[in-house]
């Protein structure tokens, strides 16, 4: 019976059922009381579908296929997973979005988003550099673990767990909520906190009354990915709004601009808030979220960046995090003192990659001086992850003055990363990329230091090693490293 569907004694050919037409529905509510309407706009020829699918945050093209009632609608070709999926179910679409579930029915005249203002960004300047984040930042990020499960409560038990642990000794000071903390504006255009952070001031105090920074989350669109507030014509007046709660650290994601701007203006409108936050009154470092895209390494310092993503979001696996790392290649140029390349946040600890895995992922992000957020739960840490997340000989090839970001010198299966130091020394990291143990060599030649060694550590194993006939020599785990220091 394929392409057919029983129907009480009758059987009608499954392509009798039509997704065509517009549709209205409400998804969910957002933390802060909102409701998140889908507005669909679909054309159907035969089984074939496409169209547009409106949110309050995003607006996506969308193609797909309906086979029998059901059809899964994508925005490209490369996407795993749908925008949205579902079923018609006579004058309804039964439909699910990230994992919630919805009916939408026939739209009414009026039911459609109304258009945005677009509002051109100043002219392009030079902003003033702030003077901070001489070495990458270190701290706590809320997103990789808790996504949108993240209140005031766990933040408080963060920073706690960020003394407890000695995190704070180490260098991880900023305490930093990503996205889904914002309430609604006020009739004064003021952003609020929503339920989940009742005082974000007294907060902030708490933060800092632990030795730590603060930090927190907006986006240059109307609305940010997960499609709360942002702070779209609210530039100024949120950059006072943080300073006023004592905010020390703004991650900036692009998202929701999309629905005004294109990446031809990506650089004019982070200088907008580069501009904003140093009128605030306040200094705070500024975290471009852009996923890598307009070749941001050239233009985030002149926009008043301090670090900005060079690829899209990290998962917790092997593939995605190195995949994350070879993307940083071609910005090493552009890393030093005061801006960075971010390859995004740590997943050290989360659990879906083994030991050896971390040990890597920690090396690599400390020799391409990458800011090192981790994005654990820092409350309840095995004494292996504290081990990867607290070596300090690692930390301080991250931490190194002289801001230099590694070029991996050799490819394939050992791929071989070299740093140079400050103090004329180099790290060096050999990544075995193979499924099977192995051993690395080390040649003093590939290192640019000249031809004698005068001292050598292993970061990880924490002991002094030798070299012989200008080589050294080590096994090394499948998806393993090994990490020296040499001089
Ligand atoms: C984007 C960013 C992530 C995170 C989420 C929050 O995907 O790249 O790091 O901030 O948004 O919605």
């Amino acid at each position: 019976m394929a392409g057919f569907v029983a129907f009480g004694l009758f059987t009608v050919a499954a392509s009798a059922q039509s997704a065509n037409g517009k549709w209205v529905g409400t998804q969910r509510l957002l933390d802060n009381g909102e409701p998140v309407r889908v507005y669909l706009d679909l054309h159907q020829t035969g089984t074939v579908l496409s169209g547009t699918i409106t949110t309050i945050g995003h607006v996506y093209e969308v193609k797909g296929t309906l086979t029998g009632s059901h059809f899964e609608l994508f925005s490209s070709p490369q996407d795993k997973k749908p925008r949205v999926k579902g079923d018609v179910a006579g004058n309804e679409l039964h439909l699910i979005r990230d994992d919630f579930p919805f009916v939408a029915v026939p739209a009414k005249p009026g039911d459609e988003y109304p258009p945005y203002e677009h509002i051109t960004p100043p002219a392009l300047h030079d902003v003033p550099s702030n003077g901070m984040a001489k070495t990458p930042p270190m701290g706590w990020n809320s997103w990789n673990l808790f996504q949108s499960n993240i209140d005031d409560k766990t933040v408080r038990e963060m920073a706690d767990a960020m003394v407890t642990s000695g995190m704070r000794d180490a260098g991880y000071v900023y305490v930093n909520i990503d996205d889904t903390w914002q309430g609604v504006r006020d009739a004064q255009g003021n952003l609020h906190a929503n339920k989940k952070f009742p005082d974000m001031k007294a907060l902030a105090e708490y933060v800092h009354s632990k030795g730590l920074k603060f930090g927190i989350y907006s986006s240059p669109g109307p609305r940010t990915c997960a499609e709360y507030p942002g702070s779209y014509g609210h530039e100024e007046q949120d950059a006072k709004t943080f300073a006023a709660w004592g905010v020390d650290y703004l991650k900036y994601d692009w998202c929701g601009a999309r629905m005004i701007y294109t990446h031809d203006d990506l650089q004019a409108v982070y200088q907008k808030m580069g501009d904003a936050l140093l009128h605030s009154g306040r200094p705070i470092l500024y975290s471009l979220c852009e996923y890598g895209s307009g070749n941001v390494e050239r233009w985030g310092a002149k926009v008043g960046g301090n670090l900005w993503r060079t690829t899209g979001d990290i998962s917790d696996t092997w593939t995605s995090m190195t995949a994350n790392i070879q993307k940083q290649i071609p910005t090493a140029p552009y890393a030093g003192p005061g801006h960075w390349n971010d390859p995004d946040m740590l997943e050290i600890g989360n659990g879906h990659m083994n030991d050896e895995e971390y040990k890597t992922h920690m090396s690599l992000w400390a020799l391409t001086a990458a800011p090192l957020l981790a994005g654990n739960d820092i409350r309840n840490m095995s004494q292996v992850i504290k081990d990867i997340l607290l070596n300090r000989e690692v930390l301080a090839v991250d931490q190194d003055p002289l801001g230099k970001q590694a070029s991996p010198v050799k490819h394939g299966d050992l791929q071989t990363w070299v740093k140079p130091l400050a103090d004329g020394s180099v790290a060096v990291g050999v990544v075995n990329m193979g499924d099977a143990a192995t051993t690395g060599t080390v040649n003093i030649s590939e290192l640019g230091i000249g031809a004698k060694v005068t001292s050598a550590r292993d970061l990880w194993r924490h002991t002094a090693v030798t070299f012989r006939d200008g080589a050294y020599t080590a096994s090394i785990p499948s998806h393993g490293v090994l990490m020296l220091r040499v001089k």
